[in-house]
Formats: C-alpha cells, structure tokens, sequence
C-alpha cells in the first residue's frame, strides 16, 4: 500500500467546492427511481441516462469530484463507443465504483440486515483498479425500530466494513466507509444521534482492530436528523449543530473528510444542511457531499427518458451541482435556488 498517494485521492474526493455523485444504484433500485419517471429499465436506457449526467460538462468539471459507479456501469461504454469511465476521467473527476453486494436478513435478528460482498472481493478489486477505479464504497445498512438496532447487527456491519476498507487499501483503492443509519422510522433526532453514535464508534474500532490507515479513506455518514415520520422535526440548525457535534465526538482527525449520504432529505433539505455546517467552520475534516437522490431527483424528472430532454436533465443536475458544491463551503443561500427554476 502507498499511503501517500491513498491520501492524495482520498483529499481530491472531498476538495472544497467539489462533491461525490453517488450514481450506484443498484439495478433494483434503478428500476424504482425509472418507474417514478415512467421509463423501461433497460441496459440501454440505464447507460443513455447515465451518459447524460457524465456528459454534463460543467457539473462534472467544476463541482464534481468523483462519481461512484455500479458494475454494470463501470464496463459500459457510451452510445460513441467510449467507456463512460473516460468520460468520467476526461472531465476530471475521478472513478469509483460500489463493490458490496447488497444485503441479506441476519440471522436470529428479525428484521435486520448485514451487507454482503467479501468473497473474492480482492480479486474483484484488481479488476476495477485496472478499469480506473481508484475508490470504492460499501453501505452498511442500520434501521431503527422497536428494539433494534441490535449490538448483534451493529457489530457485524461494522466488522464487514472494516474488512472491506482493509482490502480496498491493499488493493491502493481509497474505501468508502458508508454505515447508514436509515431515516424511514418515526424516531426523533436524539434518537438518530445515539444509535448513530453507537454504530460509528463500533465502526472506527472495527477499522483500528483491522488496521486501516484513516488518511487513507473518506467517511460516508447519515446526518443526525428526525424520522421522516417524526412529528417533531428538527430545523436546519438544530441537525447541523448536533452532527457535528455528533462527527466530532465520533471521527477521528486523521480521516480528510466526511461525505454525506442525502438518505430521503428533499434536495433543498440536502443542501441547506451540509452548507450550515460548513459555515459553522472550526472543523478537522473536510464536509462535503455524496448525494444519489438529492443529485438526481431533478435530472431525472427533467429527462423522463427522452432525447430531446437531455439539455434541460443536464441543466436540472449542474444546478443541483452547483448548490451542493457552494454548500460545502458555506456559501449557499436559499435565493439561489429560484434563479435558476
Ligand atoms: P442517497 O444520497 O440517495 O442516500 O444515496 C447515497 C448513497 O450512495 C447511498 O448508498
């Protein structure tokens, strides 16, 4: 392992103004978000759609700094025959590509998951790194419920992520460690907070007890933030200020930086978010995004799968772009947003 070079990539992932376009979804949940626009998920239309976002010049160029690829993806080439992993390169970003497998029930744990993914997963890095992927992500799922999570599901989760983290960096790919803690219940936001402070104090013990090098990844959390069934929902300030209270009792120093998920928030929720903890400054990490929804929502509506659309879903995205970019450093307003309806 080059330490040195793990942590320059790991620093390209989260430099200021710039973010992570999560377009990893799986095919499963590609065809979810397809049907909400009315789109067949077919091979061809998951790339031609895809194509459409890598080709957004100025999004890819300027506020993205790299883009997190699904295995169909990351062998597909565009309808001109290039590999959509060049266009990625050419614009300047850099490739990733999601390597767990989704999840399985755990067992004797009624209703919760374990991520799956870690036979053969070093060989399947070798490939990707050949292909051009110099990151990788694994998403740890943890729901929060009557009596769950459980230590069982924390502590298994955590143990595969550092496994993979480990295998990432043998393998001189920077790891995303990404363990979820999920919005969906009705649970208020101290309860986020607890469990969340639970699975990553579980999860950066896991990383020590395996040895990973922390310059060398980038962490990818949930924010500490209310059920979306919760009553009670917390403002702007209040997730803010507990997150990073959250993050700075649980993250060391050491890692460069912290790409948020957008987990369900709407797209404006997203941004309003990650940009009032940046301006709370006096943070040793780096903030930034690593958004699938709160990104994409908007192109998709836009390009409904038609050709003719591509030139507004590419507008819809490098605006979303661009706010989120000018979130992660504390330079968003919300006047911003209707500019550019
Ligand atoms: P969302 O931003 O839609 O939560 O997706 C991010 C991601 O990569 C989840 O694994």
């Amino acid at each position: 392992m080059n330490l040195a070079d793990l942590n320059k990539v790991a620093l390209a992932m989260v430099t200021p103004g710039k973010g992570i376009l999560a377009a990893d979804e799986s095919s499963g949940t590609i065809k979810k978000r397809f049907d909400a626009i009315k789109v067949e998920s077919t091979e061809e239309n998951r790339r031609d759609y895809r194509e459409m976002l890598f080709r957004s010049t100025e999004a890819m160029s300027k506020y993205v700094s790299g883009v997190i690829l699904y295995d169909e993806t990351i062998w597909q080439n565009a309808k001109d025959g290039t590999p959509l992993v060049k266009l990625i390169e050419q614009a300047g970003a850099i490739p990733g590509i999601k390597v767990d497998e989704g999840t399985q029930a755990l067992p004797q744990c009624p209703g919760e998951l374990v991520t799956v993914g870690l036979d053969k997963l070093a060989e399947r890095l070798k490939k990707y790194y050949e292909r051009g992927a110099r990151f990788a992500k694994w998403r740890a799922v943890i729901d929060i419920g009557s009596g769950i999570p459980t230590m069982t599901a924390i502590s298994v989760n955590a143990h595969a992520l550092a496994r993979y983290a480990a295998l990432c960096q043998a393998a001189q790919i920077v790891p995303i460690v990404e363990p979820e803690v999920l919005m969906d219940g009705d649970h208020d936001i101290d309860r986020c907070y607890d469990v969340t402070q639970r699975v990553l104090n579980k999860t950066f013990q896991e990383l020590r007890v395996q040895r990973v090098e922390l310059e060398g990844m980038v962490l990818k959390p949930n924010m500490a933030i209310s059920g979306k069934k919760c009553p009670k929902q917390a403002s702007v300030d209040e997730v803010a200020e507990k997150t990073v209270r959250l993050l700075k009792a649980c993250v060391p120093a050491a890692v460069p930086g912290i790409a948020f998920l957008s987990g369900g928030q709407s797209d404006e929720e997203a941004t309003a978010h990650l940009n009032a903890m940046n301006r709370s400054g006096g943070l040793p990490w780096r903030l930034t995004f690593s958004y699938g929804r709160a990104l994409q929502a908007a192109p998709q509506k836009a390009w409904s799968g038609k050709a003719e659309n591509v030139a507004a879903g590419q507008r819809a995205f490098t605006h979303r772009a661009r706010m989120n970019a000018l979130a992660s450093k504390g330079e968003w307003e919300t006047g911003l947003e209707k500019k550019v309806a």
